[in-house]
């Protein structure tokens, strides 16, 4: 489909204040219509994040024989075919701009006797495949890749492919659960060592759907084995809130005076919340109330309040609990009192845009001393007083770079332009609605 851009120019603000429930959990999203699919029977899934990524997983699947349905607002039904029961699609897979439904889809594929093609947009289309496509080789699948192990891309899946045993080469959690979903048409054990722990959502709904998973912590890291042919029944699932949208709001109320915001339903999975725990570094003032487990996950309220943030050396352990919030982090540093420095985070450059050049330049264009490192970025903030604002923002068919530099732009001195806003609803369809709220301001069209 072709991309039409939507500039969108935003204004510094009053206060963030009220309450905000965040859309549903992106990544919790992907993995309930997936394993939905592979049992037998009706799941229902509440809370669903109705984003392109997550529509582009439930195109996917029904292009595979599955039953999907919305049911009402963020509320799914999804008529499982069981495991092994994917039927071959009549037309290429189109990925959208979400690496997520790309990379699991591909190891849903390789186990089945199937063929599919998967595409993407310009932005997914320069995205690493290899990290996927290698273990997925291993297994017994065909994949002939774009030159670079891009897309777009074919899987010829097999059946019944080979259990492997495999340590991941990068922090990925994509690639972990790639395997392990291959792994459920697979008989035998399948097993990945994870070095440094991951986002553990597919193990945790793996065991919830009944698999016969089991995690261990040993000296060369986590150890996910998981046994096939697996048989997965059915499921009701609430999906928490995401906390990677959560963290644009984190930011905002902690960088705009007066702020006192209170988020709603936010998944606290420590292998997500390294944000929480930099921002706290830095001075922010974030309240946790009524903690609770939702859908197997911890969820819990988050009350934000302004508050000075210093700068810090982010710890680069916690890389992979954030890694999809240094964008909001950069934004957050901007403010800080001193130079912060947040490296350690070289595979910035190979999400939906290379993030470190995407956000040195949308800061650097706003009046931001922003240094590059190769993994990172070094940032001048301003002590707590508004950044001079004023430029446009490439936001690079990425939508955190767009929601990280809309939050800059409430309190710069003058307006950010967002050269194209559109990206945003690949995972947060409501970000502006909502921002027009907490701040009380008339969205503008
Ligand atoms: C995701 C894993 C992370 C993250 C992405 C979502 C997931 O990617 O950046 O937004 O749902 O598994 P990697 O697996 O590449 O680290």
């Amino acid at each position: 489909m072709p991309h039409s851009a939507i500039s969108r120019t935003v204004a510094a603000s009053g206060p963030l204040r009220g309450a905000i429930a965040v859309p549903g959990d992106k990544s919790i999203s992907h993995r309930a219509l997936i394993l939905s699919a592979l049992a037998v029977g009706t799941s229902r899934i509440a809370g669903l994040l109705e984003g392109d990524d997550v529509l582009a997983t439930a195109a996917a699947l029904r292009a595979m024989g599955v039953g999907v349905e919305r049911t009402g607002d963020c509320a799914w039904a999804v008529h499982g075919v069981g495991v092994g029961g994917l039927l071959q699609p009549d037309r290429a897979l189109d990925m959208g701009n979400s690496g997520t439904s790309a990379r699991l889809l591909m190891g849903l594929v390789a186990s089945h006797s199937i063929t599919a093609a998967f595409t993407g947009d310009a932005s997914l289309s320069r995205r690493p495949m290899a990290r996927v496509a290698g273990p997925l080789r291993t297994m017994g699948a065909d994949v002939t890749a774009s030159p670079g192990d891009t897309l777009p891309l074919m899987v010829r899946g097999l059946c019944p492919a080979v259990p492997i045993a495999y340590t991941l080469p990068v922090a990925s959690a994509q690639v972990k659960s790639a395997i392990l979903l291959a792994g459920l048409n697979t008989p035998g054990i399948t097993r990945v060592t994870e070095p440094v722990a991951t986002r553990d959502h597919t193990e945790r709904m793996l065991a919830g759907f009944g698999a016969r998973v089991t995690v261990e912590d040993t000296p060369e890291g986590r150890v996910i084995s998981l046994t096939g042919e697996a048989e997965l029944g059915p499921q009701d699932i609430v999906v928490p809130g995401d906390p990677s949208s959560a963290a644009f709001w984190l930011v905002a109320a902690s960088v705009v005076p007066g702020s006192d915001l209170t988020l709603r339903g936010v998944g606290m999975n420590p292998t997500r919340t390294g944000l929480l725990i930099a921002l706290r570094l830095m001075g922010a003032d974030i309240a946790e109330l009524d903690a609770r487990t939702v859908g197997g996950e911890p969820v819990a309220d988050l009350r934000v309040r302004h508050a000075p943030l210093h700068a810090i050396t982010v710890p680069p352990e916690l890389a992979p609990s954030m890694i999809d919030e240094y964008p909001a982090l950069f934004v957050a540093a901007a403010f800080a009192d001193g130079r912060t420095v947040a490296r350690g985070a070289a595979e910035l450059r190979v999400k939906e845009s290379d993030r470190i050049a995407a956000m040195a330049a949308a800061l650097g264009a706003n009046g931001v001393p922003a240094r590059e490192h190769h993994d990172g970025l070094t940032i001048q903030g301003t002590g707590g007083g508004s950044i001079p604002g004023g430029g446009t923002v490439a936001t690079r068919l990425d939508h955190r770079v767009a929601m990280g530099m809309a939050v800059a732009a409430l309190h710069a001195r003058a307006a950010i332009t967002l050269d194209d806003a559109s990206p945003v609803a690949t995972s947060y369809p409501d970000f502006f609605p909502t921002l027009a709220a907490a701040t009380m301001q008339e969205p503008t069209p």
